[in-house]
């Protein structure tokens, strides 16, 4: 049985509404594809760090569409969590973030002399 979930507890869902697993398991639902359908297709990367004068001075910027050909869970929750987090070039030369991929090996660098700044992703 459907009853008393845990999908009531985790949503925080009122007590009417854990009453009625099924009106429940219809939302979710809904709320899981709205969250698909709202994809941006492009994100902009929260600046974390004072930018030194020589650095793009623009955030740098994610394209979904670029990326197309990974399902959702190449990224979601492991390498980035649903929600905009910053980081730094540090932590990408240390494999995480874009960092994972973009190592030069799997996919372009995202430092050293032969990444691209602004015609990647320090884009205005
Ligand atoms: C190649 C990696 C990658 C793939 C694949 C990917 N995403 Fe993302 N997604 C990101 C990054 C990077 C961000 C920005 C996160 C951050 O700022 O920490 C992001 C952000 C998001 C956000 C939050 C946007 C906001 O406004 O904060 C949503 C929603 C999202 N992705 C949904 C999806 C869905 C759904 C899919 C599959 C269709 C998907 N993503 C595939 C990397 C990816
Ligand atoms: C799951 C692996 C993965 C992650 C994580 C990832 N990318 Fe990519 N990205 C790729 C691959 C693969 C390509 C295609 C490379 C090619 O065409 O040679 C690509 C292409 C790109 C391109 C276009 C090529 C270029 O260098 O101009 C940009 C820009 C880009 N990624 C930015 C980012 C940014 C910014 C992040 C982090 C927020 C990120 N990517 C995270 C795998 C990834």
């Amino acid at each position: 049985m459907l009853h008393d979930t845990n999908l009531g507890r985790m949503t925080g869902a009122p007590a009417w509404l854990r009453r009625h697993p099924f009106v429940l398991a219809c939302l979710g639902i809904v709320v899981a594809s709205a969250s698909v359908w709202a994809v941006p297709a492009q994100v902009r990367i929260p600046i974390v760090k004072d930018h030194a004068k020589l650095d793009p001075p623009g955030a740098g910027m994610f394209s979904h569409w670029r990326h197309e050909q990974y399902q959702c869970v190449a990224c979601h929750p492991t390498i980035f969590p649903r929600a905009r987090k910053g980081f730094t070039h540090d932590d990408m030369d240390e494999g995480r973030f874009c960092g994972a991929c973009h190592d030069g090996r799997t996919a372009p660098p995202a430092s050293g002399a032969r990444a691209n700044c602004k015609t990647s992703c320090h884009t205005p």
